[in-house]
């Protein structure tokens, strides 16, 4: 067996073996298979597809490419994951209110991918939080507090980690057997007995159709079962942006103000829902809308931000920008940006304004290029708003003059105004 014969295989849509699809991820973790021929291969998976079988092997070598955590001291661990979106600050929100009800949160987030961003990069934008932490440590505080955040630097689904970053560079990441595989990889080796999966669908997603996004989540599912994992899926809209802002510490800024009582309406039911079937899984309440009802007490008598304050502090963070996020370094121009008609706002691209936010040095182009923590875009209407001409739309933060002023052009061209009434979209769309 070699790897030519492995990627001519897929090219020519030929069904993988168990065996061949071990070879490909063990070597391909330990360096054997070069970049080039493994983004050759993904390239040929990504446009001819796998079958159900194939996508269990990919996620089972990926998931054993490194260590498996054992959690059980932990009795029920619920592990939560999205498949991707612009503006999604949920982790950062939701982690800090299940823990403080006293059920482990565990988890192992990742950073930028394409368009779209991530949670470690975001919560790095708090000085000193350290996300790259052995094992043992991390064990040590799901132990001490209920609650660890980590990126993927641990031995955790090594062959994810490469074939993550090369999906990124590659323009392969909107594939249904890559994503599955990704994330549920990373959450067998990650230690958890059950799983929520926030699969989002919209322009901002990687799935752009509902049909798309329910394949996505039996296919998710299905390994759930197979890995005896029961997994819950909410496919939620990922239309416009969720929230009001977009961007690394704007997004933590508005988690914090959402932990103090201030979260957006849209923010507000992806996290509720999700957390009560966190709950719910975690054998805590069987009913969803008192589990939403716990969640938002959490909030209200500050046990919530306390946990999340608690979190930083142990991971070395500096809470002083949580007790005052004024702190955070500030992009150097605040741009607004105006609206030219008046009318209610029909469309708000959620892929545009990812791919602006990128453009603003918010996520990368390049693997290996440095993230600008400060910059991004604050949204002041979103759809269903109305607005008259002269109305700001939002504010685009940057650091270099010229980039910003051409994100305020572009951020006018994401929104579609109309002079008829339009309803707010739905949050929610689906829960399996
Ligand atoms: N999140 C992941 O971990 N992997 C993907 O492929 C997409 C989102």
């Amino acid at each position: 067996m070699n790897i030519l014969e492995i990627i001519a295989k897929k090219r020519d849509k030929k069904e993988l073996s168990k065996e061949e699809i071990n070879y490909f991820v063990t070597n391909y973790t330990n360096g054997n298979i070069a970049d080039y021929q493994a983004s050759a291969l993904i390239m040929a998976i990504y446009i001819n597809g796998m079958s159900k079988e194939e996508i269990t092997n990919l996620t089972l070598a990926m998931a054993y490419s490194g260590e498996v955590l054992d959690l059980s001291e932990f009795g029920i661990v619920v592990d939560k994951h999205s498949t991707g979106g612009i503006g999604d600050k949920v982790t950062l929100i939701l982690a800090p209110i299940i823990a403080s009800l006293g059920i482990p949160i565990a988890k192992m987030s990742g950073r930028g991918l394409g368009y779209t961003g991530g949670t470690i990069d975001k919560i790095e934008s708090i000085p000193g939080y350290q996300t790259n932490i052995d094992i043992k440590t991390f064990k040590e505080n799901v132990k001490k507090l209920g609650v660890s955040l980590i990126g993927q630097t641990l031995n955790l689904a090594p062959a994810d980690k490469k074939i993550y970053a090369l999906r990124d560079a590659t323009a392969t990441t909107e594939s249904i057997p890559l994503i599955s595989s990704s994330i549920m990889s990373k959450k067998i080796a990650a230690g958890a007995n059950k799983i929520v999966l926030d699969v989002t669908c919209g322009s901002g997603a990687f799935m752009k159709k509902l049909d798309d996004a329910v394949k996505l989540a039996e296919t998710m599912k299905n390994i759930g079962k197979l890995a005896e994992k029961e997994t819950v899926c909410v496919i939620t809209s990922m239309e416009e942006p969720l929230g009001e802002a977009v961007g690394n510490s704007l997004e933590v800024i508005e988690a914090i103000d959402a932990l103090n009582g201030k979260m957006k309406e849209d923010v507000k039911q992806v996290v509720l829902t999700l957390g009560a079937y966190m709950i719910k899984l975690a054998g805590k309440g069987e009913d969803i809308e008192e589990n939403k009802q716990k969640m938002l007490e959490q909030i209200q008598t500050g046990k919530a931000l306390a946990k999340f304050k608690e979190l930083v502090q142990n991971q070395n963070g500096d809470i002083s920008y949580i007790d005052n996020p004024n702190l955070f370094k500030k992009a150097k121009y605040i741009l607004p940006v105006v609206s030219d008609k008046t009318g209610y706002i029909k469309k708000l691209d959620a892929k545009m304004v990812g791919e602006i936010s990128v453009a603003l040095g918010a996520g990368r182009i390049k693997k290996e290029d440095k993230i600008d923590e400060a910059v991004g875009i604050i949204l002041k209407k979103k759809i269903g708003d109305k607005v008259k001409v002269g109305d700001i739309l939002g504010y685009i933060h940057a650091n270099d003059y010229t980039k910003g002023k051409c994100a305020v052009s572009d951020l006018v061209d994401c929104y579609e105004i109309s002079s008829e009434l339009v309803q707010k979209p739905q949050c929610i769309l689906k829960e399996m």
